[in-house]
């Protein structure tokens, strides 16, 4: 009996304790700590449930009844305070005065950004934006544009080939001819877009480049619209000033071809490193339609002349903003896209 009444009251003080413990404890931790010294398998409550081994059964069922409503009691008591401790850690975290985390913003590429400044430029002058496929065929990318079979004007677009026939474009001057076979004249026209040439890469070359490409037909256009666009173009995209000079050149899809060059923006013509101390860099290729180039689109070459150009938009981007290395456009490298 006395054993009986001794278990009974350690089961009472082991109660009052516990609640007592737990209006103390502090943090997830300590309530757990607390919970296995109580109700833990080698806890305080185990260890007196181990006494009732010497009691009747009559008398083990009185215990236990007590000792397992106690466990519940206890084992709530805990969940609630853990549930208490939770709630009071999430607005402890959260501070609404806090400022917020601004998103970092990206935007447009530098290659998109002057392609844009560019096409402004001639929308300004009525030039239409057109698009063209990059994936071509060879009469598009070369024969429409007068270069016949075996020319060897053809090596210099060492082109990449998907299947017989079939090719990443290596100019935006097929887009001249799809145009002119969709339109009659007169048109004003430009489109810009990527081009593939298989060229081994340094500071200047990248295989995946991008072109602008204009055209211009009516009746009675001349090389004096092509120079007044063109020098228009020019003094806009770089400084008013800039000096613009025509010289000969050789394109099949063109008679006569002109190579346009600028004074040198880094040296404003005086001769530096950057222009091979000649005061000139090259800049874009164009030329009077070639009336065979006609022909192939149903224009009536008797009645109809035209003018054409195109360029390299990394060319003139790196010009512009002074960048000396082709690669950077296509390395990502956040340290230089965020100057743009
Ligand atoms: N397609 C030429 C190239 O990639 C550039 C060019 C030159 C385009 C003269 C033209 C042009 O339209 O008239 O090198």
């Amino acid at each position: 009996m006395n054993e009986i009444m001794e278990l009974k009251t350690e089961l009472k003080k082991l109660a009052e304790d516990a609640s007592l413990a737990l209006k103390e404890a502090k943090g997830r931790e300590g309530l757990e700590n607390l919970r296995i010294a109580y109700l833990g398998r080698k806890g305080a409550l185990t260890r007196i449930l181990g006494k009732m081994k010497n009691l009747s059964l009559e008398e083990k069922k009185t215990v236990g009844k007590q000792a397992n409503e106690l466990k519940k009691q206890l084992g709530e008591s805990f969940k609630e305070k853990l549930l208490q401790c939770k709630e009071k850690k999430v607005t402890e975290k959260i501070d609404i005065t806090l400022p917020g985390i601004k998103p970092k913003l990206g935007h447009l590429h530098p290659i998109t950004l002057i392609s844009n400044e560019m096409k402004e430029i001639f929308k300004g002058l009525g030039f239409d934006f057109v698009t063209g496929p990059e994936i071509e065929n060879e009469y598009y990318n070369f024969e429409a544009l007068n270069f016949p079979e075996e020319h060897p004007a053809r090596d210099s677009f060492d082109s990449f080939y998907l299947a017989p026939n079939i090719l990443l474009r290596s100019h935006t001057s097929p887009v001249q001819i799809r145009t002119m076979e969709k339109r009659k004249p007169p048109l004003r026209i430009i489109t810009t877009g990527r081009c593939f040439r298989r060229d081994a890469i340094d500071a200047s070359h990248f295989p995946a480049f991008h072109q602008m490409e204009g055209l211009m037909v009516g009746e009675r256009i001349s090389f004096s619209h092509l120079k007044g666009v063109l020098t228009y173009f020019l003094r806009k995209i770089f400084e008013p000033d800039i000096e613009v000079r025509f010289s000969p050149s050789y394109f099949p899809f063109t008679e006569p071809s002109a190579e346009v060059s600028i004074s040198c923006p880094f040296c404003s013509g005086t001769g530096c490193g950057s222009c091979g101390h000649s005061g000139w860099i090259e800049i874009l290729g164009a030329g009077m339609v070639n009336p065979d180039v006609f022909k192939k689109v149903n224009y009536d070459p008797e009645k109809f002349t035209g003018f054409a150009f195109g360029m390299g938009i990394e060319r003139i981007a790196m010009l512009k903003y002074k960048i000396s290395d082709i690669r950077d456009f296509w390395e990502n490298d956040l340290r230089f896209l965020e100057q743009f």
